[in-house]
């Protein structure tokens, strides 16, 4: 099987890509949560070849950084001054002649940086079609409708076979009309390569070492060039520019989002939901309108994931629901259930059957198993049980201006509504907090602590402070109707049955939900 793999793949990444007009290389460009390049390298690594080697000039140090991170198996070779993506192609095949100590032979698989949709499984196919040829180039290229910007396919119009490439720059008007393209991918015998490119010379428009320039040398000496046009055309289409990289990244997001459908997610608007490459899904996943989920999130059976909600390296456990809701570095439970719209930041982790409701912002946070934090909290630096209950508008005041400090809740804790819990604190299992409390002292197991004022009502200060103002004319109309009304239906004069209904509604009344 082994000398069936290529022995090499060389990727062309030492352009600046000016075209994009940015400060970032182009091949660090992103599209599904990983640049142009790290799409490119694994489907290099796919065809499992015996070396993957990266040619960098452009941000060099940037480049080969981020090779490390990605692949770190791959070799670098720096491109000199010479520019073209022949003499790239030069700098890789003497970066893999020192790293081999001999002049290296077999199949080389040559693609760019720039073609992100390029896939594995066509750089093997691409490659043993080469061999079983015995080729000395076989060059990878498709039909388009708008061919503008690539090099043209030129084929001699006796046999058909491939007499050479030309750019658009250097194209007649005849040529500029061919619709088949380059691909910029190619298989080629090492030796064949080797000398054609001495063959290769910079006379053209952009002053460049072309490396299409190979195929009409290796042609006059007598090599067999062939071409394999690939069908599906968007796979192979490098990008150049900003509009080429955003329809780049919707081509590719559109055939991940249909794999997972294909895989038994449920995928209700593909047009508003974005996935990255590093994501995984389970099935019976339900994905609503306006979901992205970036980086390596990860989802179980049954969750369902939003409406407008964008999760970043977030792990959500089975049958979870999130609706509305921005959340990264994070652990949900399986049937805890977040939102709408909450915030949760790095080091949240929401037990089973915990619940993170409405307008909550955590960070760095446990949140036991089955225990709530339902409306208007901040939970920042916290451990808390199970079963507890945090009340409705808390803040866990975790910085004291210098420093971050950690706050401990226990389980069947019961917070208050509107409390300040000032860390460091520790409240023990079982207690209960006062509404409006600042807790700033540990609370022990199973104590009540309170610690709001007693309430001041002063009668009639409105009308007497703020005469003439809305407030005032409320006031005096309202006390002006409940005297009439208190004159009109006394209590005593209800009968029993009417006293009861009136008591029941005033409770009903009070009750209200938290
Ligand atoms: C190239 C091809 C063109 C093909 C198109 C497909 C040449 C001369 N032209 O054109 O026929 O249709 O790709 O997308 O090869 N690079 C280097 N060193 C350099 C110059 C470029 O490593 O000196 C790298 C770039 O980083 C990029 C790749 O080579 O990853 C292609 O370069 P680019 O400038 O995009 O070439 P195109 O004009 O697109
Ligand atoms: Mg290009």
């Amino acid at each position: 099987m082994s000398d069936e793999r290529p022995a090499a793949v060389i990727v062309l990444a030492a352009g600046a890509g000016t075209r994009m007009k940015s400060a970032v290389p182009k091949v660090l460009h992103r599209i599904a949560g990983r640049t142009l390049l790290h799409h490119v390298l694994a489907a290099a690594a796919e065809a499992q070849p015996g070396r993957i080697v990266v040619v960098v000039r452009h941000e060099a140090e940037l480049v080969s950084a981020h090779v490390q991170e990605v692949l770190p198996t791959a070799l670098i070779a720096d491109q000199d001054e010479i520019p073209g993506t022949g003499r790239a192609v030069w700098s890789g095949l003497a970066a893999l002649d020192a790293a081999a100590a001999a002049m290296i032979t077999g199949t080389l698989l040559v693609t760019s940086g720039d073609v992100p949709l390029m896939d594995g499984g066509t750089l093997s196919a691409l490659a043993a079609s080469h061999r079983a040829d015995g080729s000395a180039v076989t060059v990878l290229t498709t039909i388009v409708t708008d061919p503008t910007g690539y090099g043209r396919i030129v084929r001699d119009p006796e046999t058909g076979d491939v007499a050479r490439i030309v750019e658009e720059g250097d194209a007649t008007d005849d040529e500029r009309e061919i619709t088949e393209i380059n691909t910029g991918t190619y298989a080629f015998d090492a030796g064949a390569l080797r000398s054609a490119l001495a063959g290769v010379g910079r006379a053209n428009t952009q002053g460049e070492m072309y490396l299409t320039d190979v195929i009409a040398v290796a042609r006059a000496s007598g090599g067999a060039v062939r071409a394999i046009i690939i069908e599906d055309s968007a796979a192979a289409e490098g990008i150049n520019d900003r509009v080429q990289l955003s329809r780049a990244g919707a081509e590719l997001n559109a055939r991940i989002l249909e794999r997972w459908m294909l895989d038994g997610v449920t995928i209700v608007d593909p047009a508003t939901t974005w996935i990255d490459a590093g994501v995984t899904l389970a099935a019976d996943v339900t994905l609503l309108p306006g979901t992205q989920l970036h980086g390596t999130t990860a989802v179980a059976p049954l969750a369902t994931i939003g409406p407008d909600t964008t999760l970043t390296d977030v792990i959500v456990g089975e049958g979870a629901t999130i609706v509305r809701s921005h959340g990264s570095g994070s652990v949900i439970g399986a049937g805890a259930s977040v939102g709408p719209f909450s915030y949760l930041r790095p080091g949240t982790n929401l037990g089973r059957d915990g619940k993170i409701g409405a307008f909550v912002e955590t960070k760095n946070a446990h949140i036991g198993r089955g225990s709530k934090v339902p409306h208007l909290s901040y939970v920042g630096d916290a451990t808390v049980g199970e079963e507890s209950n945090i009340g409705a508008a808390t803040i866990f005041v975790n910085y004291d201006g210098v420093t971050k400090h950690h706050t401990t809740v226990g389980s069947h804790v019961r917070i208050g509504s509107d409390n300040t819990l000032i860390a460091p604190v520790t409240i023990g299992d079982g207690a209960y907090t006062g509404a409006g409390a600042i807790i700033r002292h540990d609370v022990p197991a199973g104590a009540l602590a309170m610690n709001s004022a007693p309430q001041q009502t002063t009668e009639g200060w409105v009308e007497r402070r703020r005469p003439g103002t809305p407030s005032a004319k409320a006031a005096e109309a309202a006390r002006g109707a409940e005297t009439k009304h208190s004159a009109a239906t006394k209590p005593e004069a209800l009968a029993p049955k009417a006293q009861k209904e009136r008591a029941a509604a005033r409770r009903s009344g009070a009750k209200g939900e938290s």
